[in-house]
Order: C-alpha cells, then sequence, then structure tokens
C-alpha cells in the first residue's frame, strides 16, 4: 500500500511542534506494516538543502500565481517530494511567520498550493507514482480533499485528514477562492464557508472520507461546544468518520540507556545514573546542587494552550513544598518575561531557559523527577510520553491524549501498583496545585511508591507500533469495497 502523506513540517528538517515529530516517526512505523510512505512538503530552505539537486518530477508555470518545481529526493530516512517553488517558500525561520512574529500574508496561497500539488499527485498527475491513500495533516494540507471534491477526478483516492490541533484552522477571506482555483460554489454551508470567510480544515473534515485525530478522548472533546473550536456541528454529525490514534514517540531518539544527549544513561532495572542527569540538570539551570529536593521540570510552548500561565499562578505553592523548578521553552512574550523574572527573583530554586533545545530537553527529562503538563486542552501532547520513557513523573491536567496516556496515583491505582503519574480536573490553578502538592507529598513520604510511579512510566509502551497498526488497518479498509 503507497501512502501520500502532505504536511507542512517533518523533523529533523523543520519543526515548530509535535507535528513534525508525527511527520518524521509515523513513515518508519508504517513500513513495519507493509505501507511504504512518500511525504510530500514545502522546499523551505531547510529542506531544499537535505535534498540538493532532487529529481525534478512535475513543473508549474503557474501555481497560484507564480512558478514551482516538485522534486523527489531522500533526507532523514525519508521518501520526500519536495514542493520547491521559491516565491512561496524560500524563506529562513519559522515556515509560518514572519521576523515580525506575525502570520505570512500569503500563507492560504502558501499552503493551498502544497494541498493544490496533494490533488494532482492523488489524480495521478505523475504518471510513475499515484498513492493508494493520501493522509492530509492539519489545515496546511486541509484542501486536498476539497480540491479532489471539485475536480471531480477520474481518479480519486480515499483521504483522511489527522488533525492535530482543532485550534489552527487556516480560515481566510472569501475573495481568495478564484485566485485558489476554487469554484464559486465552495463558498456554501456545504463547502468551505465559515462564519464569512473560508476555512482550510473545514473543507479538509468535510471532503475526507475519514477524519482522525491523536487520541480518543480528543475525538470525542471536538464535538462538544468546549472543545469543538466552532467545528464541533460538522463534526459532531461525521462521528461514523471520525476517530482518535494514539500518538507514539520515536524511541530510538528517546532513549534513556543510548541517549548521547544526557550525561549518564539509564533503564528501567537501573535508575541509578538519573542522579548523575539531575545533579547535571540542576548545575545547567542554576539551582541549588541538592539530590533530595523535589525538581519539576515543564518543556514545551508558552502558551494559553499549555496553561503555563496557570502554572506561574502556581509557583508559590511549589516553592512553599520546598521544590525546585526547571522551565525550558519559548512562546508568548509575557509568559517568557514572566518566567524570566521568577528565575531571577529565585536564585537556586528557579531555573529559566527561554529558546529552543533539543539537548536542554532531553536533559530535563532524564533529569527532573516530574514533569508538568498543566494544558487546557491537549490533542496528544508528546512530552508526557517522553516523561514516561524517561521516569519523570508526568503531572498532567485530565484532557485529550493527556487523559489517555497517564494513570493517575490514586489510592486503589497505588495499591495495585499501576500508576505512572498524576492527574488533575478541571484546568484551573487550585486544582494544579492540589495535584503538586500530592506528588510532593508521595515524593517525600514515599520514595518506594515513587520509584514505582517511574518504574510502570518506563514499563508503559510510548512507542509508534500500535498507532501503525490502527493506521494500517484504516487505511486498508476504506480500500475495501462496501467499507
Ligand atoms: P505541541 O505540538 O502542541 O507543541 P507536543 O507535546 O505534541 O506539543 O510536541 C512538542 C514537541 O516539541 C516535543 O517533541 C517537545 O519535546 C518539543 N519541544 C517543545 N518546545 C521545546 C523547546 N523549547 N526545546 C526543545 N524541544 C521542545
Ligand atoms: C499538536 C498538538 C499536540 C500533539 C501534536 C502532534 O501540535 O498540540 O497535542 O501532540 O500536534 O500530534
Amino acid at each position: 500500500l503507497q501512502l501520500l502523506s502532505v504536511t507542512s513540517e517533518v523533523y529533523p528538517l523543520i519543526k515548530t511542534g509535535g507535528l513534525a515529530d508525527v511527520a518524521g516517526a509515523l513513515p518508519a512505523a508504517l513500513a513495519r506494516q507493509d505501507i511504504a510512505v512518500t511525504t510530500l512538503m514545502p522546499g523551505y530552505p531547510a529542506v531544499m538543502q537535505a535534498i540538493g539537486e532532487g529529481e525534478p518530477v512535475r513543473r508549474y508555470e503557474n501555481l497560484m500565481g507564480g512558478p514551482g518545481t516538485l522534486r523527489r529526493g531522500r533526507a532523514a530516512d525519508l521518501d520526500l517530494l519536495v514542493l520547491d517553488a521559491p516565491y512561496l517558500f524560500a524563506r529562513d525561520g519559522n515556515p509560518y511567520l514572519g521576523p515580525d512574529g506575525r502570520d505570512w500574508p500569503d500563507n492560504p496561497l502558501r499552503f493551498a498550493a502544497l494541498s493544490r500539488v496533494a490533488a494532482d499527485i492523488a489524480e495521478g498527475a505523475l504518471g510513475s507514482y499515484a498513492p493508494d491513500v493520501v493522509q492530509a495533516h492539519d489545515w496546511q494540507a486541509g484542501l486536498t480533499p476539497a480540491y479532489l471534491h471539485y475536480n471531480r477526478p477520474a481518479r480519486r483516492p480515499p483521504v483522511v485528514t489527522t488533525i492535530h490541533n482543532l485550534a489552527f484552522q487556516g480560515v481566510f477571506p472569501a475573495y481568495l477562492l478564484g485566485t485558489l482555483g476554487l469554484p464559486a460554489e465552495a463558498f456554501s454551508l456545504d463547502g468551505l464557508e465559515y462564519f464569512g470567510a473560508i476555512s482550510f480544515l473545514k473543507g479538509g473534515i468535510l471532503f475526507a472520507d475519514h477524519v482522525t485525530t491523536v487520541s480518543p478522548s480528543y475525538a470525542r472533546e471536538i464535538t462538544t461546544a468546549e472543545g469543538g473550536m466552532g467545528l464541533e456541528g460538522l463534526l459532531g454529525g461525521r462521528t461514523r468518520y471520525l476517530s482518535g490514534i494514539l500518538n507514539g514517540i520515536d524511541t530510538r531518539i528517546w532513549d534513556p540507556a543510548h541517549d548521547p544527549l544526557i550525561p549518564a544513561p539509564f533503564s528501567a532495572d537501573d535508575l541509578a545514573g538519573r542522579a548523575g542527569d539531575k545533579a547535571a540538570l540542576q548545575r545547567e539551570f542554576g539551582l541549588a546542587a541538592s539530590p533530595d529536593a523535589f525538581l519539576i521540570a515543564s518543556v514545551g510552548r508558552l502558551t494559553e494552550q499549555k496553561g503555563l500561565d496557570l502554572l506561574l499562578g502556581a509557583l508559590p505553592a511549589l516553592l512553599a513544598e520546598g521544590a525546585q523548578f526547571a522551565i525550558l521553552g519559548s512562546g508568548d512574550r509575557a509568559l517568557e518575561a514572566a518566567f524570566t523574572a521568577a528565575a531571577a527573583s529565585h536564585p537556586g530554586q528557579i531555573g529559566c531557559r527561554i529558546g529552543y533545545d533539543e539537548g536542554l530537553a532531553h536533559l530535563l527529562q532524564a533529569g527532573a523527577d516530574a514533569l508538568v503538563v498543566p494544558s487546557r486542552f491537549e490533542p496528544c501532547g508528546l512530552t508526557q510520553l517522553c516523561a514516561l520513557r524517561y521516569g519523570a513523573v508526568p503531572i498532567v491536567s485530565h484532557v485529550g491524549g493527556l487523559a489517555d496516556t497517564v494513570i493517575d496515583a490514586s489510592p486503589v491505582a497505588l495499591r495495585q501498583r499501576v500508576a505512572t503519574g498524576f492527574q488533575f480536573t478541571p484546568s484551573s490553578e487550585p486544582m494544579l496545585i492540589d495535584a503538586l502538592r500530592r506528588a510532593a507529598a508521595l515524593f517525600r513520604e514515599d520514595r518506594a511508591a515513587w520509584k514505582q510511579l517511574q518504574q510502570n512510566g518506563l514499563a508503559t509502551d510510548v512507542s509508534w507500533d500500535s498507532a501503525a497498526q490502527e493506521y494500517a488497518a484504516l487505511f486498508r479498509k476504506l480500500l475495501t469495497p462496501s467499507a
């Protein structure tokens, strides 16, 4: 089975978030299910550099108002089709934002071009390669099934739209329809129309053969008014074609026994190395060198979604427990400034690094006693999966993929020795504080129970294997007549 995966990010070539990790790791896991993945992505400078010339397979004179070349190449162990259209993609830095931190004004053209080319490939335009199934990731690939719908081609393979985050929908002014090569009839309730504008993700949902999200709980949450972000009606009406498949992580990159990014390796049977990693982490973040201090970490985008403002409010309570706190992240300028200031006023107890740093992310997971993820919503979340695999006990809100991947240390779960972390609900400051206190108390009072939590986490399967099986079953079902 040949799958075309359409994505705007792929780790390690270009990444702003978990989508890149997923698009980068899933192909190898699907290969073990006899699914050959070709990845279509934009030719950002980093990607062009990675594939070199590539092999030109199709030329466009006019792709949303400029020329482009589709090139086949290989990089990072992936079979790639790269849309080399310098007028759209030859821009360094963040793939969506200009140097002023604002969305590039031509984003609708840039990602409509990606989707248009995906639809062409699906229709068989390349001759030498025609996918059996297409997987379109997020709003950036959302128009793929819309183009296939409005073009009515002779060849139309099934399309699966995968939603990684409903908060980003690709909503643009309706006057662009013509420029994007879509018919006027697309501006309707049963088309792309969305509150007077057009929505790429609505197109992805409406015209796909199936929609997946990245956890079963998020698949349910997005059919409700609280979680649907305006699309709950559409999604709620299509639950037969909507399912959640939980992400995994790349267990070769995240392997505490063989991780070049941490000073001391360790494993489930022998956690001793973590002490060395904790000491290194304390040094790196300017925290007091104290083996017994309860050290809590946070890694990720500093945004409202991730609930980092709740964490800011919880810092006094955390310090009152005698805990240490280390944070790595970037995003919202006000949050960056607030955590930087908190670190400055509590030297030795709070450490803060603003920026993106893979090495430090690994060190935090390996050295911290706990990882806190207080998200307001979380489609899946990858950092808590890394934490499970690295013995940093996750403290998470009970939403989306966080709810699906962590087992709360309730009295019964502790007694039965199945707990892997701490959950709280709702995502509020008091409940976060309550969970932090519960974790601090267990760490202080029952080190054996704490170690059991860590070992249960390390024993949890966070690999891509079962997700790949579920995707494979879905793709095969879509190819079965009568399904
Ligand atoms: P999201 O995609 O919503 O940002 P995820 O948890 O799914 O959240 O994925 C985030 C990914 O990016 C993880 O692999 C995480 O380790 C990584 N990451 C996020 N921020 C940083 C950072 N500042 N430095 C290093 N890695 C980061
Ligand atoms: C999104 C979500 C995150 C998820 C990631 C990968 O960025 O915010 O929860 O893990 O996509 O699917």
